[in-house]
């Protein structure tokens, strides 16, 4: 407890109990960790990171704290060594991981005898260090349970809520994200549509596209991830081919890889957009605000 003198007289002051907190920007997250720095009116710790001539990274973390929040999506290898660094760096303290978007989600299980389950070494990973982590739209639920101390958030009403005022019909470009774009398209009331995808290998995929009313219709595909962009390039194919005025492609989580915003482009998509959990050009709807009210609960 805290006091203050005034005169003679001692009064208690109620500690701020985020006083003694830090935010730690992680490399892949510098912009949304200012944000949820802002929104809780915590201070950035300083962090360095630099790479050695041989590749190995350089961690170094300035002004951290007794509690202290990392925000660090995984989007390379190096991301989750600079994390483990971070871990390093902060140790004896408490941490609150905040890995917007959760790399090696996809393989969820062993798909051959002998395969790595990925997300199951990421979350051991983590839980190591961490008291809770957060992430936003993890790939799977299968994922998902892996961890004992994660909260999955949706950024999806997030996207809702952006598209709300247009005059769109949306599209799940498969089954697997069906029931999150039905119940988006509730928020707008917009018509939707979910296609069938068949994934031929990591690299391509076959889509179907049954009884669609889309002629003269601006069309908005919703995902949770772009990694190389064939989904939304093939759906996009079909549904301007079956008249649609024009396509706008929204996702959480925009990995791109492999420059592959330019294949989508080049393949007739009008626009892409994205939240920040990965930070890129086209990341306009911020997730801070949604990561900062869970943290704010943790406090
Ligand atoms: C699949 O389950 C996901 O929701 C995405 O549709 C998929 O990861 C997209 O991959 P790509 O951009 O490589 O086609």
């Amino acid at each position: 407890m805290l006091f203050v003198i005034l005169g003679k007289l001692k009064l208690p002051v109620k500690k701020n109990r985020m006083n003694n907190m830090k935010i730690i920007p992680g490399i892949a997250s510098p912009s949304l960790s200012l944000k949820i720095a802002t929104a809780l009116n915590l201070k950035l710790a300083k962090t360095t990171f630099r790479e050695f001539p041989d590749g190995e990274i350089y961690v170094k973390v300035e002004n951290f704290d007794d509690k202290n929040i990392i925000v660090q999506s995984l989007i390379s290898n190096e991301d989750i060594v600079s994390l483990m660094m971070l871990f390093d760096a902060l140790k004896g303290t408490e941490i609150i991981t905040v890995i917007p978007y959760m790399g090696y989600a996809r393989q969820d299980r062993a798909f051959e005898k002998g395969e790595a389950i990925s997300i199951r070494a990421i979350a051991e990973f983590l839980e190591k260090y961490s008291s809770k982590i957060l992430t936003v739209n993890l790939h799977s639920e299968k994922g998902a349970s892996y961890f004992n101390k994660l909260i999955n958030l949706d950024a999806t009403p997030l996207i809702g809520n952006y598209l709300k005022e247009k005059d769109i019909v949306m599209i799940s470009p498969d089954l697997g994200f069906c029931e999150r774009v039905k119940v988006l398209a509730k928020i707008g009331n917009f018509k939707f549509y979910c296609l069938e995808k068949r994934r031929i290998d990591s690299k391509k995929v076959e889509i179907l596209a049954k009884n669609l009313d889309i002629k003269g219709k601006k069309v908005v595909i919703v995902d949770d991830i772009i990694p190389t962009g064939e989904t939304i390039i093939k759906a996009g194919k079909i549904l301007l081919e079956k008249g649609a005025e024009n396509i706008t492609a929204v996702c959480v989580h925009p990995v791109l890889a492999n420059y592959s915003l330019n294949d989508i482009y080049r393949a007739g998509i009008k626009e892409v957009i994205a939240t920040d959990t990965i930070e890129r050009s086209i990341s306009k709807i911020s997730v801070a605000d949604l990561i900062a009210n869970e943290l704010r609960k943790l406090m």
